[in-house]
C-alpha cells in the first residue's frame, strides 16, 4: 500500500524539521509549507517538496489537494516577541491557522493535527496539569486558545477530525537558539561553551516540564494512524514528560556534562513567567504513548548540535 502523504506547516522550524527528518526517514511522502520568518532552508530534508509560502496566503489551498494528514506547526512562536506585537501574533497564529484549517477543510484532509501550548495554562496553578484547564494571559496563549475555540467548532460543525497537542518546552536539536529570547538550555549551552556566566531569571527555583522532540515525533507518529485518537469530539492532547525540573537543575547538569564550574548572573524573573509547568499526560499515555528520552542524554545531543553551529559560524551573537 502506497505510504501516506502529510503536509508540514513550519517546516523549516525546530520541531517541524526534525518531524520531517523522521516522516521521510519512515517512508510517507511529505510536503512542506514555511515562508522562513524564523525557519531555514538548510534544515529542511532535501526529500521534501517544500514550497515557500505565507499560511496566510489564499495560494496554499490547491497545495493541501491529496494529503491524508496535516500537521500544523507554523506560528510566531517567540513569546516576548508576541507580547510586542499582538496584532501580528493574531495575524499569524490565528487568521494564519484558520486559513490552514480552511484549506484542510476544502481539500477533505481526514486528520488535522494543529499545535496549541501548555502556555495555555499560564493562569492556572493547577499540577500535573490536565487539559481541562484553560487560563490563557500572554497574547501568544490567547492567539493558541482562540485557535483551540476555532478548531473544536470546525470538528463540531463539518466532522473534521482535529487533534489539538499542547506542547510543553520541547528540547533537542535544532531548538530556535538565534531568536531574540534564545530558550533557557540553548541559552545556558551557548553562554558556558562561550566561558561566560549564564544568566537565571528569578532566583533559579522555577520549575518547567522539558520533553524531547524525538519524543514528541513518536507521539506525532502514533497519532498519523491511531484511530482511537480521533472521534466525535476534538482530542487535546498535553505533550510534556510529566517531570519537572528547575533552572538550576538544568544548570548543574549541563556544567556536569560540560566540564564547567561557571556561576550565573541573577537577573529579574520575566513578567508573567510561570513558576512552574507539569503535564498531566495521561490522556496520550492511554493512546500508547510513552517519552523515553533521558535528559541528560538529550542535553547532551543539544551540546554536540550548538557546538557544530558555533564550528560552522551561526552563533553570531553572545546572546
Ligand atoms: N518549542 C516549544 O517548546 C513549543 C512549545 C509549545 C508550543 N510550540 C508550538 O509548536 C510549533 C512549532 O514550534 P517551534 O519551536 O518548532 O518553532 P519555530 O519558530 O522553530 O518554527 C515555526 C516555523 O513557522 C514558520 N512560520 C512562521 N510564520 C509563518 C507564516 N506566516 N507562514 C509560514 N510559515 C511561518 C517559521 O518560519 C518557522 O519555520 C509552534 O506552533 C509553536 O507555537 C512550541
Amino acid at each position: 500500500m502506497a505510504k501516506k502523504k502529510i503536509l508540514i506547516t513550519g517546516v523549516g522550524g525546530f520541531i517541524a524539521s526534525n518531524l520531517a527528518d523522521r516522516l521521510v526517514r519512515d517512508g510517507y511522502q511529505v510536503v512542506g509549507i514555511d515562508n522562513l520568518s524564523g525557519g531555514f532552508l538548510e534544515q529542511i530534508p532535501k526529500e521534501v517538496e517544500f514550497h515557500n509560502i505565507d499560511i496566510r496566503s489564499k495560494d496554499i489551498a490547491p497545495l493541501f489537494k491529496g494529503a491524508d494528514v496535516v500537521f500544523h506547526l507554523a506560528a510566531k512562536t517567540c513569546v516576548p516577541e508576541c507580547q510586542k506585537a499582538p496584532y501580528e501574533t493574531a495575524d499569524i497564529n490565528v487568521m494564519g491557522t484558520l486559513n490552514v484549517f480552511d484549506a484542510c477543510r476544502s481539500a477533505g484532509v481526514g486528520r488535522v493535527i494543529y499545535v496549541e501550548s501548555s502556555a495555555i495554562y499560564e493562569g492556572s496553578k493547577t499540577l500535573p496539569t490536565p487539559e481541562t484547564e484553560f487560563a490563557p494571559q500572554t497574547f501568544y496563549a490567547i492567539s493558541k486558545a482562540t485557535d483551540h475555540l476555532f478548531a473544536k467548532a470546525y470538528q463540531e460543525l463539518f466532522g473534521m477530525k482535529m487533534i489539538g497537542l499542547r506542547y510543553f518546552n520541547v528540547y533537542g536539536p535544532r531548538q530556535d537558539y538565534r531568536r531574540a529570547m534564545p530558550p533557557l538550555m540553548s541559552r545556558f549551552i551557548i553562554k558556558l561553551l562561550m566561558n561566560e556566566k549564564p544568566p537565571v531569571f528569578g532566583d533559579g527555583t522555577d520549575r518547567r516540564d522539558y520533553v524531547h522532540v524525538d519524543d514528541v515525533n513518536d507521539l506525532h507518529v502514533l497519532l498519523i494512524e491511531n484511530d482511537a485518537a480521533v472521534g466525535k469530539e476534538l482530542k487535546v492532547l498535553n505533550v510534556g514528560s510529566g517531570v519537572s525540573y528547575s533552572i538550576l537543575e538544568i544548570l548543574a547538569l549541563l556544567q556536569e556534562i560540560l566540564g564547567t564550574k561557571i556561576d550565573p548572573t541573577f537577573e529579574p524573573n520575566i513578567p508573567g513567567a510561570a513558576q512552574a509547568t507539569l503535564a498531566d499526560i495521561r490522556e496520550a499515555q492511554k493512546l500508547g504513548w510513552q517519552p523515553k528520552a533521558s535528559l541528560k542524554e538529550g542535553l547532551k545531543g543539544m551540546v554536540e548540535y550548538i557546538k557544530a553551529e558555533i564550528a560552522k559560524g551561526n552563533v553570531t551573537h553572545s546572546l
